[in-house]
């Protein structure tokens, strides 16, 4: 059974006491009107975690780091390791998210190796894919998901693929306020779902959750997660929000 996850994804936005503000608004909201059937999680800064982790109802609301190191630990400075995430309290991870491939680089190999440590220490990874405007307007954007995950997460096995949960982010519509259309959105979870039945089994495919990210709000979140294949949402600005999260977190 596929969960329905509504993440968000503070990125650098909020110090720690206005996190923490945020945090305690959304778990008041989700255990008071929240739909149960829901997981909920906040993607806080590193900064966050333990506060946020201390301030939320653990088994209603999850939190997760929007990065971790490629390292286990050592002399690697200004880095956190996945089992610092850890021990904060955290439960999942984002990884690969398109402004951390473009801004800092991140390659399929950086990625491969914070999968990797983030599996080994039973974090969630939400694994983020998803194509550039050039690459929609050339209509090659199957191709370079596939790739994308062809080169990383599809070299798991079976096992460690079920533990991973799936975001596409078209570049093009994240913090732009153009959200994919919702047959953008659909086609293109779809075709990802059909190739982990390819790859794998239909069975595994039936299993995983897979996210739509990308100017997602209040306004169009029920439109998405009616889509088959949508199984929740990646929330950048709106979970800046507790009303507006909520909303989105409500939207099925
Ligand atoms: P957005 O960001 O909802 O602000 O478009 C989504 C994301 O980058 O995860």
């Amino acid at each position: 059974m596929r969960k329905k996850i509504v993440a968000g994804n503070w990125k650098c936005n909020t110090t720690v006491k206005e996190g923490v503000e945020l945090a305690k608004s959304v778990n008041e909201l989700v255990l008071s009107q929240g739909a149960k059937d829901v997981v909920v999680v906040l993607g806080t800064p590193f900064t966050h975690l333990t506060s946020v982790a201390d301030a939320v109802d653990a088994t209603r609301v999850n939190v997760a780091s929007q990065n971790c190191a490629a390292e286990a630990k050592g002399a690697f400075t200004g880095e956190v390791s996945v089992s610092m995430v850890k021990s904060t309290g955290a439960t999942y991870v984002i990884l690969g998210h398109s402004e951390r491939r473009e801004y800092y680089h991140e390659t399929s190999e950086t990625l491969n190796k914070k999968l990797a440590l983030t599996l080994e220490q039973e974090l969630t990874p939400i694994y983020c894919c998803g194509e550039a405007l050039s690459i929609r307007e050339a209509g090659t954007q199957n191709q370079f998901v596939k790739q994308q995950l062809d080169e990383t997460i599809f070299l798991l096995p079976a096992e460690q693929l079920l533990k991973i949960v799936i975001a596409y982010e078209p570049i093009w519509a994240i913090g732009t306020g153009v959200t994919a259309s919702t047959q953008q959105a659909q086609d293109m979870l779809a075709f990802i779902r059909g190739l982990i039945a390819s790859k794998y089994s239909s069975e595994v495919a039936e299993e995983i959750s897979i996210l739509y990210g990308g100017s997602c709000s209040p306004a169009n979140a029920n439109e998405l997660f009616s889509q088959p294949d949508i199984d929740g949402g990646l929330i950048g600005g709106a979970s800046l929000k507790a009303a507006d999260f909520l909303s989105i977190i409500n939207a099925y």
